[in-house]
């Protein structure tokens, strides 16, 4: 073994890393916090409160490295003011999720978030129940990724965890994809659901593409998801929302961050 002092990190090095030093190789885990569900329950009195913009800054003091926010076509919770305000007014980046339609894609071009995450709707629908259908819609899809890609959008194709999906939006050329992590929230004890995910994961950064993940994910079940190092963001809601009706939304966001943190601190 050498002599040779092992130099000294720099001082800012991993400052908010909390891992210990031998597990640093995976990569960080970002949090996106989606407020969706603050605004739903300002609509169901069509008033001011709760604002998803207050929501949004507690959310980032309390350790939420960005703000993800669904405009739909039926506006049943986000409206557009809420999406022009968070644009103009936020501290962390902000992720985009609409469909890949017309109008979605002339305010991703005006507005510039981060993150553009495209994502299939349904009105009928009570949340997005599954993963976009790239191979069918390939023509509709590249062109969005063109677009978004010209105005300095990173896009991201939500879908669920399989190959040819997954390929299909490497050859696009999106940025990311986020995988539909809904079959695994319902299926946590079904070991074929987290495999599909590690295995998506896999494939995914092997293409070059950014993973992501999503849908379902709670205190309970972040763990096995955050601990597949090819994932490097989570957008997590509708579970922080409703625990912040118990305890608020800085100690939920806080709770969720935990429980992801030390999942990945396990990961070598
Ligand atoms: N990712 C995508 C693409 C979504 O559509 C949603 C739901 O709006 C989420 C993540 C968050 O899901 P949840 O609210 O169940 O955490």
């Amino acid at each position: 073994m050498s002599d040779e002092p092992v130099p000294a990190p720099p001082a800012d090095a991993n400052v908010a890393d909390p891992r210990p030093s031998s597990n640093r190789d995976a990569p960080l885990l970002r949090l996106f916090v989606n407020i969706d569900h603050v605004a739903t329950l300002r609509q169901a009195r069509r008033g001011h409160e709760p604002d998803p913009v207050d929501a949004a800054r507690l959310c980032e003091d309390a350790g939420a490295d960005g703000i993800t926010a669904h405009l739909r076509e039926d506006r049943r919770h986000i409206q557009d003011l809420d999406i022009e305000r968070l644009a103009a007014e936020r501290r962390t980046p902000l992720n985009l999720e609409c469909a890949a339609t017309e109008a979605m894609l002339l305010l991703a071009e005006r507005l510039r978030p981060q993150e553009v995450t495209l994502v299939p709707e349904r009105r009928e629908e009570v949340t997005t129940e599954g993963g976009l259908a790239v191979r069918q819609h390939v023509t509709l899809l590249a062109e969005a990724v063109t677009r978004l890609r010209r105005a300095g959008v990173r896009s991201s194709l939500f879908i669920d965890p399989e190959p040819d999906a997954i390929a299909c939006a490497a050859e696009l050329g999106a940025d990311a994809i986020e995988l539909h992590t809904g079959r695994y929230a319902h299926h946590p004890d079904d070991p074929r659901t987290l495999a599909a995910l590690a295995r998506g994961a896999v494939l995914g950064r092997g293409l070059g593409l950014a993973v992501h993940a999503g849908h379902g994910l709670t205190v309970r079940n972040v763990g096995p998801v955050a601990a597949i190092r090819e994932i490097e963001e989570l957008n997590i809601g509708h579970s922080i929302v409703s625990r912040a009706v118990f305890v608020g939304l800085p100690e939920a966001v806080r709770e969720i961050r935990h429980a992801m943190d030390s999942a990945r601190a396990r990961v070598t």
